[in-house]
């Protein structure tokens, strides 16, 4: 191959590798086989080493794939990562303006640049040449953690600076910004670590600091970070007039500034921004917890220098967060899926951020000792966005406290009282006794949950009396239910227990990624339940598989496959699995869509259909890459009329989604 066709199969590759990147890391979604993928990557290695004069600063393969680190390594910042003075009102807005004047001496014109203030981690960028060579963390703000690899991951921090005419990327130039997760994205994640039977964090920017000093890359690159901008550290061979020049310059290397940042000519306008900012804040995407102003005129910033560590030039302007206080009436201990205890504060109502509350998460033991948080104290809680509210401290009165809380020794549920253990090097209490009832009502929950086996009918409530008659003991147990057991609970008519029956039965072939994902097994999500279904294929295969076999899957790392092998090992576990046979249930492999022509869209089916069964209809359209669900929303694209259709209809009109008969829905699959 010559040159120049190496350099349009290397851009075909590229830009198919970042396609697919994003449909598996960020929606969750691939589109390719593993080992479609891997054959890409490897012929696009294979072309970049055959001509190393083509630049590979931006390619996929420097991004993501690197061996995990056994701990990071120091870096030394090349100026000191600074922090900020806190400012929260007008007054001490005002109170700074005056303080840098009176420093200066002369009555001095000051202008500003003003910016919000993300809620993020901070991080430091190396450029050298315009190749970005080491990331840190802010660590205390001389050393901080190495996590070039991890920061490499994050779509917009540029590998390669742009380069412009008028600013050639200087010899080295420390980058500074903040890495955080948006909201929605962030409670995405926390769903799924919920369902994966794992903590979830407590607000975004724990997650994104957690997400970034992750010593295997490959978490990181599955977790929604993103960058801001912010300023420079050292930068050699360059000087910049304003710090509003700092951020345009910015922009042009391609680095992501703030939209919303914005130049100020007095501090009036300054503290006018503060408050539109804390207006507009919810609308924003992301969280923030105030904007920072800073004097625009670099060589004033230089003569005001810094004081105990922040910068007498610029001033962090907190906003009043979604703050109350209350009391604690008593703390909770509930029982998760895996055992895991968590502590709840179970509090006095109270109204914050527009919602009435009354429960709050304790997280963890660590958590209440660092905050020493007791039963009767008084609180402040505080809410972000949609997640569950949090004690931030204890307002100390001069009541008498009560006892220092201790996790319990032995597990709460009434039915188990067996002991709790913190196993070495973990933060998580445990109730390690797999006969546990809240454990196994958990557990056997999410097995017929919607995104697992979708039992209809067999929510928490039903399952927790199976659980409490000792009806069912593990998931497999409902595939022996017969009809005279379920009459014999209270409150269970002869009709429901029929449509429950039926629907066990229907659940008896599920897809083998739904059975997998709702085998509960620890770090088998959903997508990793997809991606060892398509590796597998059937249950017996993964079952025989090796920690090795599993290793040699891109994005199974070590923790993962010692969990599944260590899943399938387990005696108990086998036992169950064999009782899901004899049972009659089989996972089936689903095949995937070879016709996408539908793909993305979503039917509804009502009413009788003439030529097809409603399955088979479902059949068809899931073969063509679209979905069949039960109920119409605005996000349906076909509502297929049959016979004597329900209400479904009236729905369709109403929402004006496109209403067809059995005729073009054939036609429209191509079957007629
Ligand atoms: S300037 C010397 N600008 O706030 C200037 N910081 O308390 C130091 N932060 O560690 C930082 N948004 O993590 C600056 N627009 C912004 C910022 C910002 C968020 C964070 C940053 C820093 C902390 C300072």
């Amino acid at each position: 191959m010559d040159k120049a066709a190496a350099i349009k199969r290397i851009r075909k590759l590229r830009a198919s590798i970042n396609y697919h990147n994003k449909r598996y890391y960020q929606l969750d979604d691939p589109e390719i086989s593993d080992v479609e993928y891997d054959r890409l990557m490897k012929e696009l290695i294979e072309l970049e080493g055959l001509f190393p004069q083509i630049d590979v600063s931006e390619s996929p393969t420097q991004r993501v794939g690197a061996a995990p680190l056994a701990k990071f390594a120091t870096v030394s910042h090349l100026t000191p990562m600074l922090s900020l003075a806190n400012a929260f009102s007008e007054q001490d807005i005002s109170d700074f303006e005056e303080r840098t004047k009176r420093f200066l001496g002369a009555d001095e014109k000051i202008t500003f640049v003003v910016e919000p203030k993300l809620d993020g981690t901070a991080v430091n960028l190396i450029y050298e040449n315009g190749a970005f060579t080491v990331g840190a963390t802010r660590g205390d703000g001389t050393v901080g953690e190495g996590v070039t690899q991890n920061l490499k991951t994050i779509e917009s921090i540029p590998l390669a600076m742009k380069k412009t005419k008028d600013s050639p990327p200087p010899e080295r130039i420390e980058i500074r910004g903040e890495v955080y997760i948006e909201t929605e994205p962030f409670r995405k994640l926390n769903k799924r670590r919920l369902k994966e039977g794992e903590q979830p964090f407590a607000n975004p920017r724990n997650a994104a600091a957690g997400s970034l000093r992750q010593l295997d890359s490959r978490i990181t690159a599955k977790r929604p970070l993103e960058i801001f901008c912010y300023g420079i550290g050292v930068v050699s061979g360059k000087t910049f007039k304003r710090h509003w020049d700092v951020l345009q310059t910015l922009r042009r290397w391609g680095f992501r500034v703030n939209p919303h940042v914005k130049q100020a000519r007095d501090i009036q306008e300054c503290i006018a921004y503060y408050h539109h900012i804390d207006k507009i804040r919810e609308e924003l995407p992301y969280e923030i917890d105030g904007v920072v102003i800073k004097v625009d005129d670099i060589e004033i910033q230089e003569r005001l220098g810094s004081v105990s560590r922040s910068p007498r030039w610029a001033i962090a302007c907190k906003f009043a967060a979604t703050q109350a206080t209350t009391r604690i009436k008593e703390i909770k201990v509930q029982v998760g899926r895996t055992g895991v205890l968590t502590p709840v504060a179970i509090m006095e109502p109270i109204k914050v951020g527009g919602v009435t509350v009354s429960r709050a998460t304790l997280h963890n033991m660590d958590e209440i000792e660092k905050k020493d948080i007791r039963e009767g104290d008084r609180v402040l809680i505080q809410r972000a966005g949609d997640v569950i509210p949090e004690v931030v401290k204890v307002i100390l009165s001069d009541e008498h406290r009560g006892e220092k809380f201790k996790m319990p020794e032995t597990c709460p549920d009434p039915g188990c009282g067996s002991k709790v253990v913190r196993i070495e090097g973990e933060k998580a209490y445990r109730c390690i006794n797999i006969a546990c009832p809240a454990q196994i009502k958990e557990h056997i929950a999410h097995f017929a949950s919607r995104g697992g086996m979708d039992i209809e009918g067999l929510g928490d409530k039903l399952v927790a009396q199976l659980v409490d008659t000792e009806l069912i003991r593990d998931p497999a147990d409902i595939y022996f239910l017969n009809k005279e057991n379920l009459l014999s609970l209270e409150r269970m008519a002869e009709k429901s227990a029929t449509n429950l029956l039926a629907a066990i039965e229907q659940s008896k072939t599920p897809p083998l990624e739904k059975f997998l994902y709702a085998l509960g097994i620890r770090h088998v999500g959903e997508h990793m339940a997809r991606v060892l279904a398509r590796s597998f294929k059937t249950l017996d295969g993964l079952m025989a598989a090796t920690e090795d076999d599993l290793l040699a899957i891109r994005d199974i790392g070590p923790e993962v496959a010692s969990s599944i092998t260590g899943f399938f090992g387990e005696q108990s576990n086998r036992k169950v699995i064999e009782k899901f046979s004899k049972a009659g249930v089989k996972p089936v492999e689903k095949s995937h869509p070879k016709d996408a022509r539908l793909a993305g869209k979503s039917f509804v089916f009502t009413g009788t259909l003439g030529r097809l069964t409603r399955n088979e209809a479902k059949d068809i359209v899931e073969s063509l890459g679209a979905s069949a669900t039960e109920s119409v929303t605005k996000t349906t694209d076909y509502v297929v009329a049959g016979e004597s259709p329900g209400s479904k209809i009236e729905k369709a009109r109403a929402s004006g989604v496109k209403i067809i008969d059995e005729k073009e829905f054939l036609k429209l699959t191509g079957r007629e």
